[in-house]
């Protein structure tokens, strides 16, 4: 499903024309459609609807706090990996009994912070974690529900920066060490240790490793739980693949749904899903202007201004990104062409392509797909400003972060 769509040679998502939110407002932006997030987490809500999952949204994908509330409203919880991201599902209203911590490398400071709001369930990746976290729920005399991230040395069919299922990986307990802790866990008697969580990776196309997940996970939980059900609940993590090329949300949900049925018995066990990617990525699109046009022998640079630090996913993970005009083009250009960004770094580089439209320099652009990991991954590199998101909602739109000022940019330096 396509939220961003040409009406009569102009973009638009539902009533808004993009170019009129350009001609109020600076390039480059983020433009989110709420139609889309709403519609991407009730398709997932209705595919998981026999398991009745608690959905706890990736806010590290897009943690902007609009999208955070607007997602909440349609009862989404929140997995976060970071104190800030906490403060900011608490701040849009989550309820902490739908919050799920993890990350390798929690502080005590924020294991604090978790145990004493009282959210769901932390994951923890390591057992020195899990003392850390036993410590500090004994001392706020609060029985904080943990679950094992079990590392299952499985890894996912996707680019090798997002693969985090693997041994080399740094995530998760090693899976021959966990049975161990389920049983020998006097050292933990301060926190129910009541659940197994994992993530294989992220933008996973396939049923294959999940399949491989599942089959080791459920015999682990059926020796744990053989005497007692000791697990209690099961963290499936996120990862489901889109199609950036098509377009499409390509992930076999109900293949997906009936996989975990075959290996979980899912009336005993409460399943968690954190999922990023699948609920985001086509929600927002990035608007940027042509600046310059150049040619250097046989190689066309279209240079636009929005940089490598506004938008990381093609210079980390070569993550492609199709590019369209806000205004429709019909003719193109058959050279090979990069179209770039201003930093000064070679991989600052939205796309290289073959044949391209035949822009002009002031031409406004709209690089698709953008919702999942844009924003939420900027920086200011190059003493760039964080750019405007904007919201569109039926026939209006909000700004729903405004552009940092330089002075902003600067305000915590001496
Ligand atoms: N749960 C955990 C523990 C995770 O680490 C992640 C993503 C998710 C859930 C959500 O995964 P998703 O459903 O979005 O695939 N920046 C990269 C993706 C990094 C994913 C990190 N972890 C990218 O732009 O492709």
């Amino acid at each position: 499903m396509n939220y961003f769509n040409y009406n009569k040679g102009t973009l638009y998502s539902e009533g808004v024309a993009i170019k009129d939110i350009a001609s109020e407002n600076a390039t480059p932006f983020y433009c989110y459609s709420s139609d889309a997030f709403i519609s991407n987490i009730n398709k997932l809500k209705k595919a998981f609807n026999e398991i009745s999952p608690k959905i706890c949204y990736s806010t590290k994908s897009n943690s902007n706090l609009s999208i955070l509330k607007l997602l909440n409203k349609e009862g989404a919880g929140a997995d976060v990996v970071s104190v800030g991201e906490l403060k900011k599902s608490l701040l849009a209203g989550i309820n902490p009994s739908e919050i799920v911590f993890s990350g390798v490398g929690k502080t005590e400071e924020e294991i604090e912070f978790a145990i004493s709001n009282k959210i769901f369930q932390i994951n923890a990746e390591s057992v020195s974690e899990l003392h850390t976290i036993n410590k500090i729920a004994k001392s706020l005399n609060i029985r904080q529900q943990v679950s094992i991230r079990i590392n299952p040395d499985i890894i996912g069919d996707t680019h090798k920066n997002i693969s985090t299922g693997g041994l080399g990986d740094k995530f998760g307990i090693p899976f021959s060490d966990v049975k161990d802790l389920f049983f020998n866990n006097s050292s933990f008697a301060d926190i129910e240790i009541s659940g197994i969580a994992f993530h294989i990776g992220s933008q996973i196309k396939t049923i294959e490793p999940f399949t491989k997940v599942f089959k080791k996970t459920s015999e682990l939980i059926k020796e744990v739980n053989r005497d007692r059900q000791i697990i209690k609940f099961l963290d499936i993590g996120g990862g489901f693949g889109v199609d950036y090329e098509n377009n499409t949300q390509e992930f076999p949900l109900n293949e997906y749904v009936d996989l975990i049925k075959k290996f979980f018995d899912v009336k005993a066990l409460k399943i968690i899903l954190e999922p990023g990617r699948y609920i985001s990525w086509n929600a927002g699109i990035l608007v940027t202007k042509v600046l310059y046009i150049k040619i250097h022998g046989n190689k066309k640079f279209i240079i636009t201004d929005c940089g490598m630090n506004d938008f990381m996913r093609p210079a980390l993970y070569e993550g492609f990104h199709k590019i369209i005009p806000l205004i429709e083009i019909q003719s193109t250009e058959k050279i090979s062409t990069d179209v770039v960004g201003p930093i000064c770094e070679t991989t600052d580089k939205l796309i290289s392509i073959d044949e391209f439209y035949d822009v002009k320099e002031g031409d406004l652009l709209a690089v698709l797909n953008t919702g999942a990991y844009g924003s939420s991954m900027s920086s200011n590199y190059n003493v760039r400003p964080l750019i405007d998101e904007v919201l569109i909602s039926k026939d209006t739109y909000r700004i729903v972060r405004k552009r940092q000022t330089f002075e902003e940019s600067i305000l915590q330096e001496t």
